[in-house]
């Protein structure tokens, strides 16, 4: 063979390695509405920027005859490009090919790309379109899933890890994104379930479709597996990249900050009239979030999931924060197992990646009954302190309004090791609401007055004029300061200023037992 004929060849494998599983079965995959692996790479990256790795890598399986049935690049492409000048390393796999099932060299192609990412300290980004492990390689294909779960743990907490699930992604396919830092999932196409509907009727009788099972909706609302929905790819790549902006390449970089120059006021008059009067009264704490930090920059994650919290990034003076709120507009922003595990796993993320934490707080306890009890609410309350304690990026709370009991203390509190506290002169900070705590200590008054309803009405009041304020907290040192609401974007400012050169040190161990 000639230089020349060799690079022809050279040419021609490029060419058919595009092809995937062939003209037929892209086609199917269009008609589906979903784009292809390739497709999706050069809609995610910056034009021109993919280089391509492991193009010629074909399975070794003689199973099935399989040894007639290779295609190049077995199912995944990987390589490495930028998204708005950020570099990223990226695999996509590729449903034409074995439905995107993962054997054993389509597992080494992700390993080999994830180790990529993590010398080079910049994200990972894995696109999943995947029917679980290539049932022919058999238990190669369940050692190439063990191969990328450990790439992702030790990957966790280095360089962030985004999962985008766009197709069916069954069995093993669902536990690297499981294990990575942020899912994405598009409407109606994508799927994640541990075991299908056909293998769940025979098992249970229960019949149920791909899309109730796991779905997009289903994994945004219920199971908090997904962290955000989309309507389509297109839109679903739009806000990986906005993500993307609030995050650094890894542990030891810091996220971008930019020159904020929209000129936002720094004091907020409506912040003053914002806390309804009545202490039943509910509002919407996005509000307060929005008001305070620079404008349209509030990025809300899980939105749907466990709405009695709020977790989400946003920029002051040009600074990612990652916020933590309680929702007075759900379950009274009560904490529960839900609330708990989502917010313990953003501080944690926020901690890992050098990003402060700004922490709102209206919250009248954890929420009581059996169904917290027994499902374990210490255990999940739990990872919140633990996540709160452990975190050593800027911790700045403000308190909004009630701030009883564990739920004060987990939301990140003074004695939680929180850097400045602010209470707004709305602030009920207390061992418990006015109502619990006249019911008790001053029961035998109540039970043995002449109009029982009266006095307790009337301890309710005495107890919540004497506790149910910040004044207490703050002449114990728990709180810094009690500010005026209006001007709380200004003091935030300030108090992320003062805290930019922040070091604080743990003792050394090899890693601690957060409750699971
Ligand atoms: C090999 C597979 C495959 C698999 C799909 N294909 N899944 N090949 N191994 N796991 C192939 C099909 O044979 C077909 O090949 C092509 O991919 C497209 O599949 P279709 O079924 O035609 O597509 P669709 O109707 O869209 O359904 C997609 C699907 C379904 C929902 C993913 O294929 C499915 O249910 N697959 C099995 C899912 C599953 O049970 N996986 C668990 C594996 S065990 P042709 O040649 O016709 O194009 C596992 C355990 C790991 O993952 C545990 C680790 C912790």
């Amino acid at each position: 063979m000639s230089n020349d004929e060799k690079i022809l060849e050279l040419r021609n494998k490029l060419e058919k390695a595009k092809l995937g599983g062939g003209e037929k079965r892209i086609s199917k995959q269009h008609e589906s509405g979903k784009k292809t692996a390739r497709e999706r790479i050069e809609m995610l990256l910056d034009p021109g920027s993919f280089t391509e790795l492991g193009t010629f890598v074909e399975h070794r399986c003689h199973d099935f005859g399989m040894e007639k049935n290779k295609f190049l690049g077995d199912g995944v492409i990987t390589g490495y490009g930028t998204i708005n000048g950020r570099r990223v390393c990226i695999f996509a796999q590729d449903f034409t090919v074995f439905g995107g099932s993962l054997g054993e060299m389509h597992a080494k192609k992700i390993c080999s790309i994830m180790d990529l990412a993590l010398k080079t300290g910049v994200p990972i980004i894995g696109i999943n379109d995947s029917g679980g492990a290539r049932i022919q390689e058999g238990i190669d294909s369940l050692n190439g899933y063990g191969e990328i779960f450990r790439r992702n743990t030790m990957a966790s907490g280095v360089i962030p890890q985004i999962a985008v699930i766009m197709g069916p992604c069954a069995g093993g396919a669902v536990y690297s994104p499981g294990l990575m830092d942020f899912i994405f999932m598009v409407e109606k196409t994508s799927q994640m379930f541990i075991t299908g509907p056909q293998v769940i009727k025979a098992a249970t009788g229960e019949e149920i479709s791909y899309e109730e099972l796991g779905g997009a909706v289903v994994h945004s609302r219920e199971s908090g597996v997904a962290h955000f929905r989309a309507e389509n790819e297109q839109r679903c790549f739009e806000l990986l990249k906005t993500l993307l902006t609030y995050l650094p390449d890894n542990n030891s970089s810091f996220p971008e900050t930019i020159e904020y120059s929209d000129n936002k006021k720094l004091i907020l008059e409506d912040l003053n009239k914002i806390i309804p009067s009545d202490p039943n009264r509910s509002y919407d704490v996005k509000e307060i979030i929005k008001a305070v930090v620079d404008d349209k920059t509030f990025f809300e994650i899980q939105s749907e999931y466990a709405a009695n919290i709020v977790i989400g990034f946003a920029r002051i003076n040009g600074k990612v924060v990652g916020i933590v709120a309680n929702q007075p507009r759900k379950l009274a922003g009560c904490l529960d197992i839900d609330s708990a595990d989502k917010s313990a796993r953003f501080v944690r993320f926020c901690d890992a990646f050098n990003i402060p934490l700004l922490t709102f707080v209206d919250t009248p306890g954890f929420l009581p009954g059996t169904r917290q009890e027994h499902g374990g609410i210490i255990r999940h309350g739990a990872k919140l302190l633990y996540a709160y304690s452990e975190a050593t990026v800027p911790k700045i709370t403000v308190v909004l309004r009630k701030a009883y009991g564990g739920a004060y203390l987990a939301m990140c509190s003074k004695s939680l090791g929180a850097d400045q506290v602010f209470a707004w002169p709305t602030a009920e900070i207390a061992v418990m609401g006015p109502e619990g705590a006249a019911n008790i200590i001053f029961r035998k008054e109540i039970s043995e007055a002449e109009d029982p309803e009266s006095v307790r009405k009337e301890k309710i009041n005495q107890y919540r004029e004497i506790f149910a304020n910040p004044y207490i907290a703050a002449a114990r040192g728990y709180v810094d300061q009690v500010i005026e609401p209006q001007y709380t974007r200004k003091v935030i400012i300030k108090a992320l200023e003062s805290l930019a050169t922040k070091k604080e040190s743990r003792p050394s161990k090899k890693h601690g037992n957060i409750p699971l």
